[in-house]
């Protein structure tokens, strides 16, 4: 009888303990197990931090310096940028099936809506009023010569900056991406 008492007033005690801690504070988080979890040792980004001179954990890279795996392209948005990029930019991609269907795909989603599926500048939105793309193949283009002698560079250039009424392709396609495109506008340029 006692043994059961005393079992009783630890139950009681331990649940009153449980409803008192659980209801202190709202944004408690109660009973952590392993709380190293959640309050780690390391800096969060956002926290004060004094080891650093403007207390801040979250440093700004030092100039120059560039995220893992970023591909630059150090040719300007000019006339010249284009040339330059035009003579020295070539496709570092290997020709490969693979690479050409993937570029096919991605020219019909992001190019053809303007330029048409055979990239004679008949595209859908053409056909409704929007200013004509030359054609690769037969065109001239508005930066002097004829549209299918555009070198790689010289189409890379464009995805990556646009062109007067076509828009820059670089937040829609990563560089690998628009090497592939490339592959298909230079089939298209030889239709
Ligand atoms: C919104 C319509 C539109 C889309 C979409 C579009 N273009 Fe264009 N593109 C144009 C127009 C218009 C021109 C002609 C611009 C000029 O010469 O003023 C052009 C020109 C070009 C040229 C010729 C550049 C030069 O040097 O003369 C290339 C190459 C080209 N586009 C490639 C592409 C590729 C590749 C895509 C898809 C990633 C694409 N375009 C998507 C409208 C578009």
């Amino acid at each position: 009888m006692n043994k059961i008492k005393i079992l009783g007033i630890a139950v009681a005690a331990v649940a009153t303990t449980v409803v008192i801690t659980s209801c202190k504070d709202k944004r408690s988080t109660g009973w952590e197990y392993a709380p190293n979890m959640y309050e780690h040792i390391a800096y969060d980004p956002d926290q004060p931090n004094p080891n650093f001179k403007d207390g801040k954990t979250a440093q700004k890279p030092p100039q120059g310096t560039i995220p893992v795996g970023f591909v630059t392209f150090d040719y300007p948005n000019t006339k010249d940028g284009y040339e330059l990029a035009g003579t020295e930019v070539k496709n570092p991609l290997p020709q490969t099936p693979a690479s050409f269907e993937e570029g096919k795909v991605l020219f019909e989603h992001f190019c053809s809506p303007c330029h048409g599926m055979k990239g004679l500048g008949d595209g859908l939105v053409v056909a409704h009023g929007f200013p004509a793309p030359p054609s690769y193949s037969s065109g001239q283009s508005s930066r002097g010569g004829a549209m299918k002698d555009l070198s790689d560079g010289k189409i890379y250039h464009t995805i990556t900056y646009g062109l007067n009424a076509m828009g820059s392709y670089a937040s829609q396609l990563a560089p690998e991406e628009r090497w592939k495109v490339i592959m298909y506008v230079r089939h298209l340029q030889t239709l």
